[in-house]
């Protein structure tokens, strides 16, 4: 038996652009599904590969196509292939003769000695399961496979998965073309954890912009098709990297560029029309129109038009779905950034053509948004939650300052209310301050000037009494700002705004089986944190301190705490600073966490000085040894 070595990511790129190279040029499902067990055989190293389809009706699967056998059936249920289909698992065995969902029987007929195994259930777009990939005997140096073997062999099976689709449905050879144009497309975005309408929607948005900008019909809809493939180059982009659940590193993000550059050479050198559309837009969807994008730099209309329209198509559906590194954003901060942009990152004409045909934009979001299994919106379906409301240390733009809101009527912190809730800051009841600085502060003198004569009821001011003595004093002193709490609401015999002294290590009810108690944090001025709990589980949140003992002596004498959120406001080499600020660094923030004895409580970082966050993430990666922490945005929401 030869000895293969495992493929580097260059030759893995070299043999998918070979078979895709060759199944473009392909009319018939069958040969096309021949081919994609070829490429299966090779990206895994495998001696065989086979694909099974399951007949539901005279419960049996069967091979459409094996390697170095002739077709066989065997009775639903039967053997690994039989359970993959079944249960719609992956098996990756080392040994088949150990396992005893093996069938042998194959071997017996054939003369085969089967050894190492790797099945992939396909599924149609009803996820129903159709059949199955299957490669036997690994020929590399150990013989089995793995991981990375097994995302090979999904990038075929999932091509195989529509060909077969295609040919059930007996639709058009040219329709197989496209499906499976748009497979491959679908496939580096559900690597990447992404829903496949994303890439409906970014082809919708592609051939509308196409059109308004006055491209005719046809190429219209050629960019339609090609523009669900901006992103192929992903898939030879590292999962860890790939669906990393946080902000990237500056050399992470390097990596993640190479996609564009990758997706194209991938496919440049078909003759296709549609793979040569594929392969401009996929180099040039992330150049920017002032000449700072990448790969290449380009700028102004040296940027192909299809880069130009898939840019915003792309970034317009990016910036309102749910990433694992991010949350969606709210029209409004979608719509600004685009102004913002007009001209920078974005063609201006594409831009102001985008505004025109906003409305058909939006339609075509809401036809195929993203449905969450249960069919609730996003926040519905989640368990307890906090909304991050502003996840920063201090105000630059696009930056937002402290608050978490816990419910619709009580907030942690004041440092960012009034752009993310808009009118629904009307409503807050409770803030419940952490200390009196201003980044913890500043919006309750807007929420309380905005939504005056809207207001219902009193605002309840909720604080440590050394915290409310320098709210009076400093700042709702009739100098600064009014004394709300003397003047009354229009709408109401109370006073805007009513203080209430909290008492450290105390529980306060906030909603049915919700509560917050504060507890004591190490800062320049006095100061708490909380532990929020609702249910049975709870979170706990320091805001600014630098020691960390009290919390870690809480943490490790609870048992139902299962998330902190912990800041970390300045880079190591600030650890003067920090220590006279009473602040964290990364180093601090490590180091202090080593006295923890309690393991698997989730670790949200917070209170980052923007204009060092590329230095603090980067830190965060050099200090956090086994620790996975989330490095928290606006807009976040923490699920616990
Ligand atoms: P993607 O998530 O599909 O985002 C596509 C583009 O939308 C981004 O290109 C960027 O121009 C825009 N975009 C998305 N989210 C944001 C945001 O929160 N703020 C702003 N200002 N723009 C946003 P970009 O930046 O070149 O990124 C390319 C791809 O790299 C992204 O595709 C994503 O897959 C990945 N990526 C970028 N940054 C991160 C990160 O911090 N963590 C992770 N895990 N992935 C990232
Ligand atoms: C099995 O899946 O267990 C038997 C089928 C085969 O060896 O290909
Ligand atoms: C940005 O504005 O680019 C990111 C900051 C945020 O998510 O608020
Ligand atoms: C704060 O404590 O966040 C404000 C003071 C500082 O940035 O050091
Ligand atoms: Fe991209
Ligand atoms: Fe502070």
């Amino acid at each position: 038996m030869k000895h293969a070595r495992s493929l580097n990511a260059n030759e893995i790129l070299e043999l998918v652009f070979i078979y895709l190279t060759e199944i473009s040029s392909l009319r018939d499902h069958d040969d096309v599904i021949v081919i994609l067990a070829n490429m299966g055989r090779a990206l895994t190293s495998s001696d065989r590969c086979s694909v099974w389809i399951a007949d539901y009706e005279k419960q049996r699967i069967w091979t459409k196509v094996a390697h170095g056998m002739n077709p066989i059936e065997l009775p639903m249920g039967s053997g690994l292939v039989g359970y993959s289909i079944a249960s719609g698992k992956k098996i990756i065995v080392d040994d088949a003769y150990t396992d005893e969902r093996f069938n042998p029987d194959v071997d017996k007929i054939t003369g085969y000695n089967t050894k190492s195994m790797m099945v992939i259930p396909m599924f149609d777009n009803n996820d129903e399961i159709i059949g199955a990939f299957q490669v036997i005997n690994n020929r590399g140096e150990k013989g089995t496979f793995d991981q990375r073997d097994m995302e090979r062999l999904m990038l075929a099976s999932t091509y195989a998965a529509e060909s077969i689709i295609s040919a059930m449905l007996a639709k058009e050879v040219e329709d197989t073309q496209k499906e499976v144009v748009f497979t491959m497309g679908a496939v580096a975005e559900s690597r990447s954890k992404e829903t496949g309408n994303h890439v409906k929607r970014v082809a919708e948005y592609s051939k509308i912009l196409a059109l308004a900008s006055g491209m005719n019909e046809k190429e219209a809809e050629l960019l339609k098709q090609a523009s669900p493939m901006h992103d192929i180059g992903k898939i030879a982009i590292a999962d860890s990297i790939l669906n990393k659940p946080g902000i990237f590193t500056s050399s992470e993000f390097e990596i993640m560029k190479k996609h564009a550059e990758l997706g194209h050479s991938m496919i440049k050198n078909s003759d296709r029309p549609l793979l040569k559309a594929a392969s401009i837009v996929a180099h040039e969807h992330h150049e920017k129109w002032n000449g700072s994008g990448y790969p290449r730099g380009l700028s102004g209309e040296d940027i192909h038009i299809y880069g130009r329209i898939t840019a915003i198509a792309d970034v317009f559906d990016a910036l309102g779905s749910d990433r694992v590194y991010k949350k969606a954003w709210d029209d409004e901060k979608i719509f600004n950034h685009f102004k913002e942009e007009r001209g920078k990152h974005f063609d201006p004409n594409l831009i102001d053509i985008f505004f025109d045909n906003l409305d058909e934009m939006l339609s075509v979001r809401e036809k195929f948004k993203d449905v969450y299994k249960d069919g609730k919106s996003r926040e519905k379906s989640l368990k307890n939650h906090i909304k991050i409301l502003g996840a920063y240390g201090t105000r630059l733009k696009g930056f937002g300052t402290t608050s978490f809101l816990l419910n619709e009527t009580n907030v942690i912190d004041a440092g960012n209310l009034i752009s993310p809730l808009e009118e629904k800051c009307a409503i807050i009841e409770n803030i419940w301050l952490t200390h009196s600085h201003l980044d913890h502060i500043s919006d309750i003198a807007y929420i309380l000037d905005n939504y005056f004569a809207i207001r219902k009821q009193s605002l309840t001011i909720n604080a440590l009494p050394e915290t409310i003595k320098i709210l009076k004093k400093h700042f709702f002193n009739d100098l600064i700002w009014p004394d709300f709490s003397k003047i009354k609401l229009i709408n109401s015999d109370e006073m805007a705004i009513k203080y209430s002294e909290i008492e450290l290590n105390k529980e306060y009810d906030i909603g049915e089986n919700e509560s917050i108690e504060p507890f004591k944090t190490d800062h320049t001025v006095p100061s708490s944190g909380y532990i929020y709990k609702k249910n049975s589980d709870a979170v706990i949140i320091t805001a600014d301190t630098y020691s960390l003992d009290n919390l870690i002596e809480i943490i490790d004498s609870r048992d139902n705490i299962t998330a902190m959120v912990i800041e970390c406001s300045f880079p190591s080499y600030l650890d003067a600073l920090a220590k006279e600020s009473k602040h964290l660094t990364p180093k601090l923030l490590f180091s202090s966490l080593k006295k923890l004895k309690k393991s698997g409580i989730k670790l949200y970082i917070n209170h980052i000085k923007p204009m060092y966050l590329k230095t603090i993430i980067d830190e965060i990666q050099l200090y956090k040894g086994k620790t996975e922490p989330i490095i928290l945005k606006d807009s976040d929401i923490i699920e616990f």
